[in-house]
């Protein structure tokens, strides 16, 4: 298993900021989406990168690695594909975790998705304003409805999947951006190919996102 080293999480870490300030810079996002990405570099430029906290860097080897197996370069586009070569050869090493309640309708959720989160209140990176990760999910998986506090931004890296925000669902190729204002109640579902999408969270980033 190859092991994330500091510097490498570092380069991965600027690929997805580093296509965030691409994105900002050619004015044609969204207002809302353009005052996110605009918070989000901004908070990131308040991080101290140079300082790190192993212990959440190490790999947490969560099955959800099982279920990114049939991840393809391909199906990331020509503006994600940076962001997929420098976290690909890392997925299994990555500190995935899952932190909601079981569900007895979803029995097996809590192994077939998780988030790593790089950046933020539990991470190797420390923040309490911006957390940066990456959510992995599974094919053929519904991410049930649920909310948070913190306004979040996706980045599509690799797999089209359906996602829904306050009860309009809309499918998202890689490269599309969808943020979830604070509160939000959203849910995302997969096709037959896994989704792996990078993530900010900007606002309320402590308190967890739960079920409704
Ligand atoms: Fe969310």
């Amino acid at each position: 298993m190859a092991t994330l080293s500091p510097a490498a999480a570092l380069t991965a870490i600027h690929t997805i900021r580093d296509h965030f300030a691409r994105r900002l810079a050619t004015g044609r996002e969204t207002p809302e989406v353009t005052a996110e990405l605009a918070n989000v570099l901004a908070l990131l430029e308040t991080v101290d990168f140079s300082r790190v906290d192993s212990e959440h860097l190490s790999a947490s080897g969560h099955p959800v690695i099982q279920q990114l197996r049939q991840l393809e370069e391909r199906r990331a586009t020509s503006a994600t594909r940076a962001i997929f070569q420098a976290f690909q050869p890392y997925l299994d090493a990555l500190p995935w975790r899952y932190s909601y309640t079981p569900r007895l309708d979803a029995p097996d959720i809590g192994t077939r998705m998780a988030w790593a989160e790089l950046v933020g209140p539990i991470a190797p990176f420390k923040s309490n304003t911006v957390c940066l990760g990456l959510t992995a999910m599974g094919p053929d998986l519904l991410y049930p409805l649920h909310t948070h506090p913190a306004v979040e931004t996706y980045l599509v890296v690799s797999g089209t999947a359906s996602w829904t925000a306050t009860g309009v669902t809309r499918q998202h190729p890689p490269g599309a951006l969808i943020v979830h204002p604070a509160h939000v109640v959203h849910a995302m579902r997969t096709t037959n190919e896994p989704l792996l999408a990078a993530y900010a969270w900007t606002g309320d980033v402590e308190t967890l996102s739960s079920y409704v």
